[in-house]
């Protein structure tokens, strides 16, 4: 870390994590995250009105919590990054009105960046630079695609969509399942940690869209409905045979259907685009089975894998401040002033104008 690097703080708030991140450059300083995702649990889902809320209660101490641990002040900052989209309206306003607060406030550039291509950039205060051109699969509650990145800042067309989810994303594929089985929500984790006992091939559930003709219209993109459907069948079945539901058993059977779809089409991607690095970013990354499999699937194949720690593949605030610090050290155009909440950003568009 130099001095001369950029100091970047990042607002995150798109959904039920209020984050705050602070980096220098490529050094992670400060990652301070509060989460009303307690709140939501006894709903099975987020209330984006409580989630709003929330961010609302949450944002000044965390912002205080995040420059103590970085041990800095607010006017130290050169610049501030925030997510402007996609994600929940009201939630992403509450994000981008504290951003601009403390922008205008401390007379520093604002830059509003996209919540999905800073899944991609946190990697950088993990495993440095990120290498140009490399394969994202990015798995959170709400995307499932697989992106071609040639410039993570998005600059002339840096972000290249290959393919992504025609119904439900990978996380809420968890989500749903975990619901079913009883598990409480977000159901992802609790899904990782009962499948630990279970056994993968105890039941042989669809790969959506790996058939002979679906890959000829649909080779890079994922289908997770059908799959949640099996569950579903196959879990009312038992209970009405009055057989227990062997819930290790199903949960790791899922996730043993998820991964593997997730990490054949993301290394078929690569291998399709002689790409010879897959990054794997958002809250599904977290996942240890989808860790382990694409290190081994990809070693096989001469693919270098890179994931961030669990902890930066869900929400935070430091993906973003990585984000906006990569803009700064490109010397890309901060957003105006005015710049705009937008829930269903498109993942090609990276910064704000
Ligand atoms: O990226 P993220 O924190 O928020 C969004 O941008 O959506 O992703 C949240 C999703 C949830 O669906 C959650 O169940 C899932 O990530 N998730 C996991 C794991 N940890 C979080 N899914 C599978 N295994 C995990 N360990
Ligand atoms: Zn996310």
């Amino acid at each position: 870390m130099t001095a001369d690097e950029p100091l970047v703080l990042g607002i995150e708030t798109s959904c039920d994590e209020t984050g705050v991140g602070i980096v220098r450059g490529h050094t992670l300083l400060a990652d301070a995250v509060a989460s009303s995702v307690e709140e939501h649990a006894r709903f099975g889902g987020v209330v984006p009105e409580v989630a709003s809320r929330a961010h609302l209660e949450a944002m000044v101490p965390t912002i205080q919590r995040a420059c103590d641990t970085a041990g800095i002040q607010l006017r130290d900052v050169d610049a501030i990054a925030v997510t402007h989209g996609p994600g929940l309206a009201g939630a992403l306003l509450v994000g981008v009105a504290s951003a601009k607060a403390l922008a205008l406030g401390l007379g520093k550039p604002i830059y509003g960046v996209n919540h999905l291509a800073a899944h991609v950039a946190v990697d950088q205060l993990e495993h440095g630079p990120l290498p140009e051109p490399c394969l994202a699969l990015l798995v959170s509650g709400g995307h499932s695609s697989l992106l071609r990145v040639t410039d993570i800042t998005g600059h002339e067309g840096g972000i290249d969509p290959l393919g992504a989810t025609i119904d439900d994303a990978a996380g809420e594929a968890f989500d749903k399942v975990a619901r079913l089985l009883g598990l409480p929500f977000p159901g992802g984790p609790h899904i990782d940690r009962v499948a630990r006992e279970g056994d993968q091939v105890a039941i042989d559930f669809p790969r959506g869209l790996t058939g002979r003709r679906d890959l000829e219209r649909h080779r890079f993109d994922f289908s997770f409905s059908g799959l949640k459907t099996a569950v579903a069948r196959w879990v009312e079945a038992r209970e009405r045979s009055g057989e227990p539901v062997p819930v290790a058993d199903v949960a790791a059977s899922f996730q043993e259907a998820v991964c593997d779809v997730l990490v054949r089409k993301a290394l078929d991607a690569a291998s399709a685009e002689g790409i010879e690095d897959l990054m794997i970013g958002g809250g599904v990354a977290a996942n240890s089975r989808l860790r382990a499999m694409a290190e081994e699937r990809a070693g096989k194949l001469g693919i270098r894998v890179r994931v961030p720690r669990p902890g930066l593949c869900t929400d935070n605030g430091a993906m973003v401040a990585a984000l906006g610090a990569t803009m700064v050290a490109r010397g890309r155009q901060p957003s105006s002033l005015d710049l705009p909440a937008d829930s269903s950003l498109p993942v090609t568009d990276v910064l704000a104008g």
